[in-house]
């Protein structure tokens, strides 16, 4: 069946109150992902005819962030139903009859493990059942502040109640709103014409369109789904327990691609970590966002990675940290206490202790000695430095950038070097030392004497 004739409504524009959060609901990260992009993402292969955000008044960033969904604003947010409405406005002369739309799909924004198949198999049922309105639901071990479904002896979905409103009665009912409603597109007007803001809430709820429906004489329906794919976030305990449930997928999904995870359930993933066979992660790794892996590579304990692309067969860590821009070549090795930036090291680079390697080219095979640091920064502008193949760096070397040292170089320990070093040239940038032989024991008895 072709699923090209439906729209997707994504909410998002409630204000997250039990967040307790100065940023939108939505834009709390899960695996390093703001959670509004999981829901947008699943409806991606699906190619909806057209796809509405609704949110709220001062959330441009949300807006921003779902282009090139259209994204509607609902100022003030009177609730799920009335945000339905404010996307209805905007699909006008899009539905059937007229249109082409003949379902409407409505998400929420703060359901982040909808799968793509799940979202087919809805639309499907839908068409298949006829039904004026399908709504998924779920068993979840806490029917906590879900709406609950009331469903008559032979299975009928009659209306669904809100936690807030319902009975003792209504509140032990176990199967609840999971939040994933297919509507037929033409009639859902006339469902939210129907919706009044007489409950505890004060809001127009979505939900009420099922028996708004039912009381119209058609046919609604529940269909039931896991319960860990419809998990709704609303508070900052549920956010943590679907990274929890987050990390664990990714973990196995690694493990599965042929990634070792000496202790998987200390590694941290970012939704778009990318890892190739035979990489091998140490206990205590976090990757942030933009992370990717070559073979056989090995991330050893304590790194800290982000926006890093790290090459075949090299080396990072223990205690590493690769922030954006890091570029990795092959069997380059970044050792304990070394942080790169905006740097780019070249096949077979080494450094391996203590460092700071910013706004830098590093050639093939080069060596960065202990305690290296490429001075970027003069308190306003940031500068680059460019070192050549083949080079050595001496221990506790100062690169004042912008600065370049010629392939084939050496550095010699303890320098500050300010201007080029020419290719092949050795290159000293220090206080010449001074030996005075014998003054030692003289110094001593002095200080002695002093005690
Ligand atoms: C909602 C459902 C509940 C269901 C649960 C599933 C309603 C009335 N209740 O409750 O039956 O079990 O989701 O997770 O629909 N939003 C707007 N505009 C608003 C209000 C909310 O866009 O005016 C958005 C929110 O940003 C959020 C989504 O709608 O993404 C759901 O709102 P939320 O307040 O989380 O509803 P729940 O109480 O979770
Ligand atoms: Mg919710």
């Amino acid at each position: 069946m072709s699923q090209s004739k439906f729209a997707a409504v994504v909410l998002a524009a409630g204000s997250g109150t039990r967040m307790k959060s100065a940023l939108p609901k939505v834009m709390h990260s899960i695996a390093g992902r703001p959670m509004i992009a999981y829901p947008l993402e699943a409806l991606t292969p699906l190619a909806p005819a057209s796809t509405i955000v609704v949110v709220g008044p001062q959330m441009g960033d949300v807006a921003r962030l779902v282009a090139p969904a259209e994204s509607v604003v609902q100022d003030p947010p009177l609730g799920t139903g009335d945000a339905v409405r404010h996307a209805m406005r905007a699909l006008d002369g899009r539905l059937a009859p007229r249109g082409a739309i003949e379902d409407v799909l409505v998400l929420y924004g703060d359901t982040p493990f909808l799968a793509t198949e799940t979202l087919s198999r809805l639309l499907t049922e839908r068409r298949r059942t006829g039904a004026a309105v399908l709504v998924a639901g779920m068993r979840p071990a806490e029917p906590g502040t879900y709406g609950r479904f009331v469903l008559t002896p032979d299975g009928v979905l009659e209306r669904i109640v809100e936690a807030a409103d319902a009975s003792p009665e209504e509140q032990s009912l176990v199967l609840v709103n999971g939040g994933i409603m297919v509507i037929e597109a033409s009639r859902l007007d006339e469902f939210l014409d129907g919706l009044r803001r007489d409950n505890a809430k004060g809001e127009f709820y979505l939900t009420d369109i099922v028996a708004i429906a039912r009381r119209k004489g058609l046919s609604c329906r529940a269909v039931e789904l896991p319960a860990a794919e419809l998990i709704g976030i609303n508070t900052r305990a549920e956010l943590a327990e679907a990274e929890a449930l987050m990390q664990r997928r990714l973990r196995h999904a690694a493990l599965d691609s042929g990634v070792t995870l000496v202790a998987p359930e200390t590694v941290f993933f970012s939704a778009d970590t990318q890892l190739d066979r035979d990489v091998i992660v140490e206990p205590n790794v976090t990757f942030g966002p933009g992370v990717t892996v070559g073979e056989g590579a090995r991330i050893c304990s304590f790194s800290y990675l982000e926006g890093a692309a790290i090459g075949p067969g090299a080396r990072v860590g223990p205690f590493a940290r690769l922030r954006p821009g890091a570029i990795l070549e092959r069997e380059v090795h970044v050792g304990n206490f070394v942080e790169v930036k905006a740097s780019r090291l070249g096949v077979g680079a080494k450094a391996n202790h203590l460092s700071y390697i910013g706004d830098s080219e590093v050639g093939a095979r080069t060596n960065i000695g202990a305690g290296t640091i490429t001075c970027n920064y003069d308190g306003f502008n940031k500068f680059r430095t460019v070192i050549g193949e083949g080079t050595f760096i001496g221990s506790n070397t100062a690169l004042v950038a912008p600065v370049e040292v010629g392939a084939g170089a050496i550095v010699a320990a303890g320098s500050v070097i300010t201007s080029d070093v020419p290719p092949d040239a050795l290159s000293i940038a220090r206080a010449q030392q001074i030996d005075k032989p014998g003054r030692a024991p003289d110094i001593r008895a002095r200080l002695r004497r002093k005690t």
